[in-house]
């Protein structure tokens, strides 16, 4: 399947690369913004990526593949990332993932039946202070308890 970036997307883009001294250095605010565009980054999203930016399509699956704010599967609806680096774990974050794993149905990494929700565990998400801490799509959720999280999954629709 082609992709290609929407007129307002390409606008988008000029305006991104032209704030870097080179395209490469736009790298990723432009796959962040392929992302938002395309939902995940395909092999294909990719490759339009890497012609766009005049880079191969390898150095472009590198930095996909070195992030994990980047997704190459298409994700649920509501994509929990929690955090489970050291300042995290060490207030329960490995409780948090447990209990989101028994609540959704699902092991991190998979998607529930009904495409709502995606689990996942990422490293620091800079919020250190106040963990143990979770991402749903572009929210942070802080001080996590079990209640907060059952609050949270209620109130997402
Ligand atoms: S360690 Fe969890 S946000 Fe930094």
């Amino acid at each position: 399947m082609a992709v290609e970036f929407s007129q307002e997307t390409l606008k988008r883009y000029d305006e991104i690369v032209r704030r870097y001294p080179q395209k490469e250095a736009a790298m990723l605010p432009v796959l962040y913004l392929a992302q938002k565009e395309f939902g995940y980054l395909s092999p294909e999203a990719i490759q339009y990526v890497a012609e766009l930016m005049d880079l191969s399509p390898a150095r472009v699956y590198g930095v996909v593949t070195f992030y994990t704010m980047f997704n190459m599967e298409p994700i649920g609806k509501y994509h929990i990332q929690v955090c489970r680096t050291l300042p995290c774990a060490l207030v329960g974050a490995e409780k948090i993932t447990a209990l989101l794993k028994a609540k959704l149905g699902i092991q991190v990494g998979e998607t529930t039946p009904d495409g709502k929700f995606t689990l996942s565990e990422v490293e620091c998400l800079a919020s250190c202070g106040t963990g143990p801490m979770m991402q749903v799509n572009d929210d942070y959720y802080e001080n996590l308890t079990q209640e907060k999280v059952e609050e949270i999954l209620r109130s997402l629709k």
